[in-house]
């Protein structure tokens, strides 16, 4: 292994409005070296990686590219040393295409004219697209995608660049096994070609199976700095979070409540192009998982569900009436829960504090006075689902678009907690959450279930699909094609169904 090093960060620190978020943090990357950043929610990972790209400025400290000191003031600057960052919070533009989300900034001009030649520059992004199998067209919408794919789009977007160094902020977050083994692939021929990566993720398997070193910063201090062959994953975790998790911990597999009262029942529903004839019934109590690629479907089923789209045809039954999911707002009232995947997009509202996110959709049950809604009702609610769910900061005032990823997306989760739940959609509930909230999660919706909540969980994450749910569907291109039962699954199972690999017996759909 080459021990050349390509960048170095020394003794940064940075602060937000007085708290010290970086103290005398140090990072070193090798040449050609898969270099894993962790740490658990609000370690400083982000933050760090801000300070190194010119998105943020650093309080102190020196950074060094190739042994040379530089200022590194904007994304012009960083990109010009040869860096690229994939960041955690997409910046990809919606009303784009993909070709001009990729080339942005750098677009192909027409001779000396300095016109954009469209047509080189989608033909550019085409091949780079296909090189890798990608599942968009260049000339794409980025609005009308998916946030799978908008993350693909974000991945090309820094692939482009030939860069000397890639950084890599929880890139499969929303990505599906299969993606994000071409991914993996892809990573592999970097390192190859002695392109340096600094990857963060959560998934601790793919940090784990990646990368030749790995710094952990917790409570953005240093806490370690480990050669591959010194990564135990245990110790990991300790040194990360502070106590141990078992990541391989199973739930139990039956129902708490054994009743086999079907409280939700979902009867041929159809939205033409998305998916079709989608049949499945909930039982009370019960955890159903969903898995399938990015693009199966899955979110566009649980959407309309949930009364955020409209679809054609189909009934939905709950309770044994039929339901019609006119608006969300009905489907609030009624029982329903909704836990987006694009929680930046539809979960949160970024410059509103926790407080005041956790507070809107529970107007109904804060109890209100003649004039005004209670503040102080608000803040208690708040504080209860800050200390539920472990949020950090623990400050109901903290601007939530300015909270570290994670620790945004248990805001998402928190404002369900407090109502009385019929039916939880989680879709991707923990997509860059770290370890130990992960496991805290689960054991929330377990929670729920056993109250005889309904939890209809999404994710891509086939360990933790595994791991919580009661039973399993996989989609495919639109169509529920496998049904796996309690006890017997493996992940394997899933992703085999989910890519259509085995024969392809269709049920119940
Ligand atoms: N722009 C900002 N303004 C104020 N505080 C911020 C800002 N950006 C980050 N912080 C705070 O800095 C701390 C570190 O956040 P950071 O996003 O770096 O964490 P992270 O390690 O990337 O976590 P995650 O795994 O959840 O993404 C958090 O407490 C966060 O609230
Ligand atoms: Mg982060």
């Amino acid at each position: 292994m080459n021990q050349e090093i390509i960048l170095e960060a020394c003794d940064i620190n940075k602060s937000f409005s007085g708290v010290q978020v970086l103290n005398q943090v140090h990072l070193d990357i090798r040449k050609g070296e898969v270099h894993a950043l962790m740490g658990e929610n609000g370690a400083g990972k982000s933050t760090l990686i801000k300070i190194i790209t010119g998105a943020y400025t650093k309080d102190s400290g020196r950074i060094f590219w190739k042994g040379q000191e530089v200022e590194i003031n904007s994304l012009k600057d960083c990109q010009g040393l040869g860096m690229a960052c994939i960041y955690q919070e997409l910046s990809v533009i919606p009303a784009l295409t993909v070709a001009q989300n990729i080339y942005l900034g750098r677009e192909p001009k027409k001779g000396k004219t300095g016109l954009i030649d469209y047509k080189k520059m989608n033909r550019m992004a085409q091949e780079l697209i296909d090189r890798y199998e990608f599942p968009l067209k260049a000339t794409d919408i980025v609005d009308s995608l998916g946030i799978g794919l908008r993350q693909l789009v974000e991945i090309l977007k820094g692939l482009s660049c030939n860069s000397e160094l890639l950084i890599m902020d929880e890139p499969t977050a929303s990505l599906s096994g299969k993606e994000a083994s071409i991914l993996f692939r892809i990573i592999d021929a970097l390192r190859r070609q002695e392109v340096s990566i600094i990857y963060i993720s959560h998934r601790l398997e793919e940090v784990y199976m990646l990368s030749d070193r790995l710094t952990i910063l917790r409570d953005g201090k240093n806490a370690a700095v480990l050669e591959k062959e010194e990564i135990i994953p245990k110790d990991v975790i300790q040194t990360m979070i502070g106590k141990v998790v078992d990541e391989s911990a199973g739930s139990r597999k039956t129902l708490t409540r054994n009743t086999n009262e079907v409280v939700l029942k979902v009867e041929g529903l159809t939205r033409k192009g998305f998916f079709e004839n989608v049949n499945f019934e909930v039982r009370q109590g019960e955890i159903l998982g969903f898995g399938g690629l990015i693009g199966a479907g899955r979110t566009e089923v649980m959407r309309c569900l949930y009364g955020a789209d409209k679809y054609q045809s189909g009934k939905i039954w709950i309770e044994g009436k039929e339901y019609v999911p006119t608006s969300t707002r009905k489907s609030i009232a009624f029982g329903f829960g909704f836990v987006p995947e694009d929680r930046r997009g539809q979960g949160f509202i970024p410059l509103l504090s926790t407080n005041r996110n956790t507070a809107l959709t529970n107007y109904d049950i804060i109890r209100q006075t003649a004039f005004s809604i209670s503040s102080k009702e608000e803040l208690e609610m708040c504080k209860k689902i800050i200390e539920k769910i472990d949020i950090r900061p623990a400050d109901p005032e903290k601007q939530v678009g300015l909270m570290s990823g994670g620790n945004q997306q248990k805001v998402v989760i928190g404002k369900w907690l407090m109502r009385e739940l019929k039916i939880l959609i989680v879709d991707e509930p923990t997509a860059g959450i770290d370890v130990g909230a992960k496991d805290e999660i689960y054991h929330i919706l377990e929670e729920l279930a056993a109250k005889g909540v309904i939890v209809i969980l999404v994710s891509s994450d086939l360990q933790e699909l595994v791991r919580v749910s009661h039973r399993i569907l996989v989609m495919r291109k639109g169509k529920i094609v496998k049904e796996l039962a309690e006890g017997t699954v493996t992940q394997a199972d899933i992703l085999e169904a989910a890519s259509g690999i085995e024969n392809q017996e269709e049920v119940a759909g």
